[in-house]
């Protein structure tokens, strides 16, 4: 019996959605949310089937007794009342054990598996992902978007908080989902088992582009992701040709830098996402589009025909202006 509820699980999982599944932990803390899930759909679809075939049974007995016109025994209405109570107190017995298991299921998100732990904090825009990974010297310090890197195999607090309006952070494959509240502060554990690329996305509604603000967890070998984490923290290089040369001084002399930084050049902005890495990433505009040229040019170019209501400007380049900018911004390393 169990090892059919298994297979039944398996297929079930297999079967949910490829990009992102609660079916398929990763993770110690999605692991404990799936076994809740599970636990909770096999007794409700043991109740579901012990109540439907009482009501069938019942159904067909009162048929039989119309049928041939016999008289209930005297001791119906006893034998009832026992079945009500009997029924009761399995329900009772049924809320306490999911109580229980719900109590050891949010108490096992919150804790770490141990005391020692990387710690980022993730601040949710519209509709974007700002990423800071800390430090205590503030030019190791990291900043990046819409992508989350950590080591396998170790837990991650992340400290979530929101710019604007409420947002919730949730990779359904690592953890649950928790909220990003202006002016509270928030946090998470992530720990994924196995190396490789989960998606998550915003789970609460934050306005027009709610759909479109998704990230990736980046899980990788402990010292992959210290080469990662080391590679990040160098500034930008300087333009290796006079394309990209060109490139940088149309990016410094549009509106870019009002909004957007590139450490290593004279661009502060901080109100748009941090662009010093921005070619090692996959995605651009919160998982919206593949990072490749021709995408990066449409986005710069008309960013609110991609994503209406989005507060990045539309850009009018010459096109000789256009290509150097993107040759610059793919040297971003
Ligand atoms: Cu942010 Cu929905």
């Amino acid at each position: 019996m169990i090892s059919l509820m298994l297979a039944l699980q398996s297929v079930l999982a297999a079967g949910a959605a490829r990009q992102q599944s609660v079916l398929r932990p990763a993770g110690p803390q999605a692991d404990s949310a799936a076994r809740l899930w599970w636990i909770a759909f096999w007794i409700a679809a043991a109740v579901y089937a012990i109540t439907i075939g009482t009501l069938l049974w019942a159904a067909w007995r009162a048929h039989r007794r119309v049928r041939t016109g016999a008289q209930p025994p005297s001791s119906a209405e006893r034998t009832m009342r026992r079945a009500v109570g009997g029924a009761l107190g399995v329900t009772v017995a049924i809320l306490l054990v999911f109580i229980s298991y719900d109590i050891g299921a949010g108490r096992s998100l919150l804790a770490p598996s141990r005391s020692n732990y990387l710690t980022i904090h993730v601040t949710g825009h519209q509709w974007w992902w700002e990423v800071e990974y800390a430090d205590t010297l503030p030019h190791d310090r990291v900043t990046t978007a819409n992508e989350i890197h950590i080591p396998v195999g170790e837990p991650v607090r992340v400290e979530l908080s929101a710019h604007d309006v409420i947002h919730s952070l949730w990779v359904p494959e690592l953890a649950g989902k928790r909220d990003l509240v202006p002016g509270y502060h928030q946090a998470v554990w992530l720990q994924a088992d196995t190396a490789g690329v989960y998606r998550g996305q915003c789970a609460e509604f934050c306005g027009l582009q709610h759909a479109h603000m998704a990230l990736y967890v980046i899980a990788d070998p402990p010292d992959r992701f210290q080469s990662w984490l080391a590679s990040q923290r160098q500034p930008a290089p300087a333009p290796g040709d006079s394309v990209a040369a060109r490139g940088l001084r149309v990016f410094l002399g549009a509106q870019c830098p009002l909004c957007h930084s590139i450490a290593g050049t004279p661009a502060y902005g901080n109100v748009g996402p941090d662009l010093t890495h921005l070619a090692s990433r996959n995605t651009i505009a919160a998982g919206t589009l593949a990072n490749t040229r021709g995408n990066l040019g449409g986005w710069i170019t008309n960013p609110r025909s991609i994503k209406p209501g989005t507060t990045m400007p539309p850009s009018q380049l010459e096109p000789r202006d256009l290509q150097a900018l993107l040759a610059y911004l793919e040297t971003l390393k």
